[in-house]
């Protein structure tokens, strides 16, 4: 037997402050009933749970998108920097979530975190071609012999081999690049091989996912249908 609000906060619905709040308005169901009192308790083992009419299980496959702040390492621990862990709140530090690829320290924006080891293996691992959106500011102007080259696939300084990107400028130093991969510090390299160093950089879109008004620093969980969109899009391919 575990209490309600234990229930939901072990699968990372929110704060068990913010659940007491939830149950009291009645979005809480076991097995079809609206149950208002926080501290009831219930068969997890046996009962439905359903929040807004979606259901809750625990230890439920999560993933949770975050807008990263800059001056952050995208690890799990680290002894001296912080990481992307720390700007998880309380109620998802429990879950066990791992970011899924990673930004650079200085590099803002979407960052995707999941329980699901799976689902991390699939989204991460190179074979598949998710596309990542990334705005940045810049010195020096686009030309259109730049954004061939991002499109031909273009070769670092090092000498390695980009594959095909598209380069797009919105107006002078500000540009939006979408790239298939995510070779250490891509983005960075690849606009610095044609003479444009980036001063400031931010992922806004992964696949289907936009990073939308989510707030510096804010995380917020994916509902069911958008990670069906993450998960869909890697088996289609
Ligand atoms: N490219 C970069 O240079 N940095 C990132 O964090 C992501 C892509």
């Amino acid at each position: 037997m575990l209490r309600l609000d234990k229930f939901l906060s072990e699968a990372g619905v929110a704060s068990r402050r913010q659940l007491r709040d939830i149950i009291r308005s009645g979005r809480v169901r076991v097995d079809g009933v609206a149950v208002t009192d926080y501290a009831f308790k219930f068969d997890e083992t046996a009962c439905r749970v359903t929040l807004d009419g979606e259901e809750i299980s625990a230890g439920k496959q999560i993933v949770v998108m975050m807008n990263k702040l800059a001056g952050y390492i995208t690890a799990t621990e680290d002894p001296r920097k912080p990481t992307v862990m720390e700007l998880l709140p309380e109620e998802y530090r429990k879950l066990q979530l791992k970011p899924i690829g990673r930004l650079d320290k200085e590099t803002e924006g979407l960052l995707l975190f999941t329980n699901d080891g799976d689902l991390l293996h699939r989204i991460v691992s190179p074979r598949h071609a998710v596309e990542k959106v990334y705005y940045a500011e810049h010195e020096g102007v686009v030309t259109q012999d730049d954004i061939d080259q991002f499109a031909a696939g273009l070769r670092l300084r090092d000498g390695t081999e980009c594959r095909p990107a598209k380069l797009e400028s919105l107006e002078l130093g500000k540009s939006l690049i979408t790239v298939q991969e995510g070779k250490y510090h891509q983005v960075r390299r690849m606009m610095s091989a044609r003479g444009m160093y980036v001063s400031y950089l931010k992922r806004i879109r992964e696949g289907n996912l936009s990073l939308g008004d989510l707030e510096p620093g804010k995380v917020r969980r994916l509902s069911d249908e958008e990670i069906a969109m993450v998960v869909d899009r890697q088996n289609n391919e």
